[in-house]
C-alpha cells in the first residue's frame, strides 16, 4: 500500500515537475517559444509582449541594473526606484558619520532637495537585446581554433560600436551557452541617482548576518532612490539642475498579499550560474574550493567581529567589508551541504553516462564529442593545484588584508610612473589620493594587524612551496608572527594612514623609491610577481582549455535536447524566473511556512543582540497593531518564499504577480537551496522576498513619508 502510494506520488511529481519547471532563468525575448504557455497554466494573465517588447512599452522598461551587481525597479512616474537595503548599503554608509548615522537611524529625505547624490552610483535601462550569434561567428567557420577568439572579438567590437551610436548607449555582446550563442545588449545609463530613503539597519538588515541566507526571515531589506535626468529627460551627469526622470513604465503596487500557489515572476539581472559544469568540477568545488575559502574567511570574520563588537567606530568602518566577506562564506557552506545532499557528483555522472550513450549512437557525434568527457578528467586534474593557489592568492593576498590593499593602490603606479606624461602623472596622483582616502576611511590599524598576522601564515603553511617565492619562504621559516608584525606590519608606511597621506601630497621618483623599499611593498610585489608567473598563467591557460571543451560539451547537450527547453546560465543579463508562492521542507520533520510577520520580529527582539535589536518605533506600532491598510487579519506580513530560480544579482528584483503588479522585492535564497547556482532542487530551492506591504508600512507608519506613498500607484 505504502509502496504503491509512493510510486504514484513519484509519478505525479515527475509529470508535475516537467510541467511546471521552476528551474531556469529565461531570456525574455525567447519566452514565447516554451514558457508562456506554462506560465499561463500557472496563472499568469499577461502576454510575452507585456514582459518584453521593442515596439511598445513593457515591463522591461521599469527594471534596471542597480550599481554594479543588483537589480532595481521603478515605482513612480517621478523616477522613484526601490531596491534592497543591502544594495543601497554602500551609498547609505558613505553618507553616514558618527554624528549622522543613517545606518543606525535610517534616512528619509523630506523633499527633492534633501535627496543625496551618489557619484559612484549609476543605473542601466535595457533599450534592446538581439541574438547576434551569426554576426559574431561570421568568418570563423573552418578557421583554426586559436584564431577564433580574435575573430569573435573583432566582430563583437564592430557590433557594439555601431549599437552605441557614438556613446549614446552602452553596448555589450555577451556569450551564452559557453559561446554557442551571442546576444547584444544595449543600455541607457543614468548617472545621477540619489538616495531618497532607507530604514534603520535594525529594520533594513534585521537579523543581519545571523539570519542571512536563512528562513524564517524578517528583514525589511529595501531602500529608495530617485533617478534624475536633464530637462529633456535624458541621462546626464549629476547637476543640481537635473530633474526627476520620467520613466516609460513603472510598477503599480498590489496590496492583495500573497497566498500559496499564487503565480510569481522575478524579473532581473542574475549574475552567474554554472549548471553545465561536469562532475569533476562539482567535486573540486565541494572538496577543495569551497572548504578552503570557508576556512580562510572563518578566521578573518572572527577577528573582525571581535573588534566590531568592542568599538562602534570600528563597527561602522568594517560594516560593509564584514557583510561582503560573510555573505559568500555562508553561501558556500550551504552550497556544499546542498550538493552533498543531492549527491551532485553522482547525479552529474549519471547524466554524463547518458551523454556518452547519446554520443555512441551516431558516427558524426562520435567524431565531434567523444573526447569531451575524457578531456574533463585530464583538465580538472591539471587545474586542481593551481585552483587552490588561485583561491588562496585571491582570499589572502588580493582581498584579505587592508595592508596589501593599500600597497596595491601604489604598486602598479610605481612601475608606470616614469613613462607617464606630467599631466597623466597629476591625474594618477589625484586618483591615488582619492583611493587612499576612501581606503583609510574604512581602516582600523589594530584590527587589520590581527587579520594580517593570522592570514599570512595560512598562505605559507597551506600552499605547496612551489607556489611561494623564495624570499617569502625564507622570511616565514625563521620569523615568528610577532616578529613579522614588528618588522613588517608596524614598520610599513602602508599601515600608517597619517604618514602615507602626508607623503602623498605630491609624488616623484624619489618618493616612489622610498615606497618601493617599504617592507610590505617588497613582500606584496614578490608574492604578486611570483603568483602571476607561476600560478595565474597556468591557471588561465588550463581554464581556457576547459572553456573550449565546455563549449563543445554544451553544443552536444543542446543537440541532445533539441525541441525541449534549455536555459542558458545566468550572465548578468535580463532574465525571467517564474514559480509560485510556496513554503518547503528543509529537513526531515520540519515544514516551513511561506510567510513571516512582525510577530516573528517581536519574538526575536533582544536589545542585547545587535542583529535582533528592534527599534522602539516598530515595537510601538506592533503594540498598537497600527498596520493600516497594509496588514492582513491583524498581522503585518514581512517576507515570503516562492519557487523562483534566482541568484546573486537578483537582489532588488521585482517580484510580480499574475497581473504584472509588484508584490515583493527579491533579496535572498534559503540556505538549504544555495546550491542552485550549480544544481537546482525544486523541493528546496526558494527565493526570499520582502512583502511589498511591509515596505509601504515602514515608509508610511514608521518614517511618516506619506509623500512617497502618494507618488506610487497602489491597487487593491
Ligand atoms: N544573501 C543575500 C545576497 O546574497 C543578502 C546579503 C546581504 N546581507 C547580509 N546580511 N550580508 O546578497
Ligand atoms: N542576495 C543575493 C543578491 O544580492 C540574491 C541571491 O543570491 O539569492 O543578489
Amino acid at each position: 500500500m505504502i509502496r504503491n502510494r509512493l510510486l504514484l506520488t513519484g509519478l505525479i511529481l515527475l509529470v508535475f515537475t516537467s510541467l511546471f519547471a521552476k528551474e531556469g532563468m529565461w531570456i525574455p525575448t525567447l519566452l514565447n517559444k516554451y514558457n508562456i504557455e506554462e506560465m499561463k497554466q500557472m496563472g499568469f494573465k499577461l502576454t510575452a509582449e507585456d514582459i518584453y517588447s521593442v515596439n511598445q512599452v513593457s515591463m522591461k522598461d521599469a527594471v534596471v541594473i542597480f550599481g554594479g551587481g543588483c537589480t532595481g525597479e521603478l515605482i513612480s512616474d517621478q523616477g522613484l526606484l526601490i531596491t534592497n537595503h543591502h544594495c543601497g548599503f554602500d551609498a547609505i554608509q558613505n553618507h553616514s558619520t558618527v554624528e549622522h548615522d543613517y545606518l543606525t537611524n535610517g534616512f528619509w529625505a523630506k523633499n527633492h532637495q534633501e535627496e543625496l547624490p551618489n557619484p559612484q552610483l549609476s543605473v542601466r535601462f535595457l533599450d534592446r537585446m538581439d541574438d547576434v550569434s551569426e554576426k559574431v561567428l561570421a568568418g570563423s567557420e573552418g578557421k583554426p581554433q586559436d584564431s577564433i577568439p580574435a575573430i569573435i572579438l573583432r566582430n563583437s567590437k564592430r557590433i557594439t560600436t555601431e549599437a552605441s551610436q557614438k556613446g549614446r548607449f552602452e553596448a555589450v555582446v555577451q556569450p551564452l551557452f559557453y559561446g554557442n550563442q551571442y546576444f547584444l545588449y544595449v543600455y541607457q545609463v543614468f548617472e545621477d541617482v540619489r538616495l531618497v530613503g532607507a530604514p534603520p539597519t535594525s529594520i533594513g538588515k534585521f537579523g543581519g548576518d545571523t539570519d542571512n541566507w536563512m528562513w524564517p526571515r524578517h528583514t525589511g531589506d529595501f531602500s529608495l532612490f530617485r533617478i534624475y535626468a536633464n530637462k529633456d529627460n535624458q541621462p546626464a551627469k549629476y547637476s543640481a539642475g537635473n530633474v526627476p526622470y520620467k520613466p516609460k513604465k513603472f510598477f503599480k503596487i498590489s496590496l492583495k498579499g500573497v497566498h500559496p500557489e499564487d503565480f510569481t515572476m522575478v524579473y532581473g539581472y542574475p549574475g552567474r550560474t554554472q549548471e553545465f559544469l561536469p562532475s569533476q568540477a562539482i567535486s573540486q568545488i565541494m572538496e577543495q574550493g569551497d572548504p578552503d575559502k570557508i576556512k580562510i574567511r572563518d578566521m578573518k570574520l572572527s577577528l573582525l567581529a571581535a573588534d566590531m563588537d568592542k568599538d562602534p567606530k570600528v563597527r561602522i568602518q568594517y560594516a560593509s567589508k564584514y557583510a561582503t566577506t560573510s555573505n559568500a562564506w555562508k553561501k558556500w557552506q550551504g552550497e556544499v551541504k546542498g550538493l552533498k545532499r543531492l549527491n551532485a557528483v553522482n547525479t552529474k555522472q549519471n547524466f554524463e553516462n547518458e551523454f556518452k550513450a547519446w554520443v555512441a549512437a551516431e558516427r558524426d557525434r562520435k567524431n565531434r564529442y567523444s573526447e569531451v568527457l575524457p578531456n574533463f578528467d585530464k583538465l580538472y586534474a591539471q587545474l586542481a593545484p593551481y585552483a587552490k593557489a588561485y583561491d588562496y592568492y585571491g582570499e589572502i593576498v588580493q582581498r584579505g588584508t587592508d595592508l596589501f590593499t593599500a600597497v596595491a593602490i601604489l604598486e602598479s603606479l610605481e612601475s608606470r610612473w616614469a613613462k607617464l606624461k606630467p599631466e597623466d602623472q597629476a591625474l594618477a596622483l589625484k586618483s591615488v589620493q582619492q583611493r587612499l582616502a576612501d581606503h583609510f576611511k574604512e581602516y582600523n590599524r589594530a584590527t587589520d594587524e590581527k587579520v594580517f598576522a593570522a592570514l599570512i601564515p595560512m598562505y605559507y603553511n597551506d600552499l605547496d612551496p612551489r607556489f611561494l617565492p623564495e624570499d617569502f619562504k625564507a622570511l616565514m621559516s625563521k620569523t615568528s608572527t610577532e616578529k613579522l608584525i614588528n618588522t613588517l606590519y608596524r614598520k610599513s608606511i602602508f599601515s600608517d594612514s597619517i604618514k602615507l597621506t602626508a607623503l602623498m601630497t605630491d609624488l616623484d621618483l624619489k618618493k616612489l623609491k622610498t615606497i618601493s623599499e617599504d617592507p610590505a611593498f617588497i613582500l606584496f610585489r614578490s608574492l604578486k610577481n611570483f603568483y602571476e608567473k607561476n600560478v595565474e598563467s597556468n591557471y588561465t591557460s588550463i581554464q581556457k582549455q576547459i572553456d573550449g571543451n565546455l563549449k563543445t560539451y554544451v553544443a552536444g547537450i543542446m543537440k541532445m535536447h533539441e525541441g525541449r527547453p534549455l536555459w542558458a546560465d545566468a550572465n548578468k543579463s535580463l532574465r525571467v524566473a517564474y514559480g509560485k508562492v510556496e513554503g518547503f521542507e528543509p529537513m526531515d520533520g520540519v515544514i516551513y511556512d511561506y510567510y513571516t510577520t512582525v510577530d516573528g520580529i517581536m519574538q526575536k527582539d533582544n536589545p542585547a543582540i545587535y542583529d535582533y535589536n528592534v527599534p522602539q518605533a516598530l515595537r510601538d506600532l506592533y503594540h498598537k497593531k497600527d498596520y493600516g491598510r497594509y496588514g492582513e487579519n491583524g498581522k503585518m506580513n514581512v517576507c515570503f518564499t516562492a519557487s523562483n530560480h534566482t541568484t546573486g544579482g537578483n537582489s532588488g528584483s521585482p517580484v510580480i504577480d499574475a497581473n504584472g503588479n509588484l508584490i515583493g522585492v527579491n533579496f535572498d535564497r534559503s540556505w538549504e537551496g544555495t546550491m542552485s547556482d550549480l544544481m537546482f532542487d525544486p523541493d528546496r530551492c526558494r527565493n526570499i522576498s520582502l512583502d511589498i506591504r511591509y515596505a509601504l508600512f515602514i515608509i508610511d507608519k514608521l518614517a511618516g513619508a506619506k509623500d512617497l506613498i502618494d507618488e506610487m500607484v497602489v491597487v487593491n
